[in-house]
């Protein structure tokens, strides 16, 4: 039976950002609009809300399950890191709530297009199947020395070595073309089980975090904050991976030692162990908030 994407930390998500009666909520990965419905049905009517995804799926989708609210939305098959360019076209100046959940939903996960490896597919793993290169072309493109890099940094794989040189190595004569060409090659090198997760779990999160680039998009988007941030306005990080949660909590800090912005969770928020319990992908969660003060506060 295919899973339905439950959405993470709902509460703490609804606590820090749907505290507003005006203004522009922006959810940067509306993704099946858990999250949205819920901002929507916490504000009142002059609430209105900027809903990105870089999956058009997603976006379809969010549009069916948002429909009551319609008039209060706007959909943007676009990435979050858009958003600079997204607000100037729209005359928007400034937006005052900032949602990111980041990572990849259940539906994504349970689809065709190479997420998950109990299923065989194409080796594709991008979020916007028209927005560049498969996975399998990506390890055709990418030098051996980083991808063994990338896979030791970002996902702590062992034999990370060993395991570029047999992903190149196949790949070259025509053989990492499919999910299965990818697990087969990830239990050659690291035998069933890694950390006790399938061995290729680690791999295939970096393989999927190169393949749409995503750590290079939430510095373009952290980046952006100061030019797009309302002052009084809020950003929350939902993320689920050492990788990128350090990314956010280094902007946060370096915006708050510059002066203007605080943070009013030092190390970030993390699920209760209650919705641990019943939602198995809240148990890497952490949320980081960063607030924009008021000027002359
Ligand atoms: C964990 S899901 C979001 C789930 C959503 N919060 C909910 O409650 O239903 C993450 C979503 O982020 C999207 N995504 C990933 N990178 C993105 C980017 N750079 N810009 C916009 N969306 C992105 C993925 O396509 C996916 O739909």
């Amino acid at each position: 039976m295919k899973g339905i994407h439950v959405s993470v930390m709902t509460d703490e998500v609804l606590e820090v950002l749907a505290d507003i009666r005006e203004g522009w909520v922006v959810d940067g990965t509306v993704g099946q609009a858990g999250h949205a419905l819920e901002i929507l049905r916490a504000t009142p009517p002059e609430v209105r809300l900027l809903a990105f995804d870089r999956d058009p799926q997603a976006i379809e989708e969010s549009e069916r399950k948002l429909a009551p609210f319609a008039k209060r939305v706007r959909f943007f098959q676009r990435g979050y890191e858009d958003l600079p360019e997204v607000l100037e076209q729209a005359e928007i100046k400034a937006v005052d709530r900032i949602l990111l959940d980041l990572g990849l939903s259940t539906t994504q996960l349970d689809s065709d297009r190479g997420f998950a490896f109990d299923h065989d597919a194409p080796l594709d793993m991008q979020f916007d199947p028209d927005g560049g290169l498969p996975a399998a072309r990506m390890i055709r493109r990418i030098s051996e020395k980083t991808l063994a890099r990338d896979l030791k940094e970002l996902g702590q794989v062992p034999a990370s070595r060993r395991l570029a040189r047999v992903l190149k190595e196949r790949s070259r004569r025509g053989a990492m073309e499919t999910v299965a060409d990818f697990v087969d090659a990830c239990r050659e090198v690291l035998g069933p089980r890694v950390r006790k997760m399938d061995s290729a779990t680690l791999p295939a999160m970096v393989v999927r975090i190169l393949t749409n680039r995503e750590l290079e998009r939430l510095d373009r988007f952290l980046a952006c904050l100061p030019d797009i941030l309302s002052p009084g306005g809020k950003v929350a990080v939902l993320s689920y991976h050492s990788g990128e949660d350090g990314r956010v909590k280094r902007a946060f800090r370096s915006l708050a030692v510059e002066g203007g912005w605080s943070l009013p969770y030092k190390k970030g928020l993390k699920p209760s162990m209650e919705e641990v319990s019943r939602n198995r992908r809240a148990r890497s969660a952490r949320m980081r908030v960063a607030v924009r003060e008021e000027v002359g506060s």
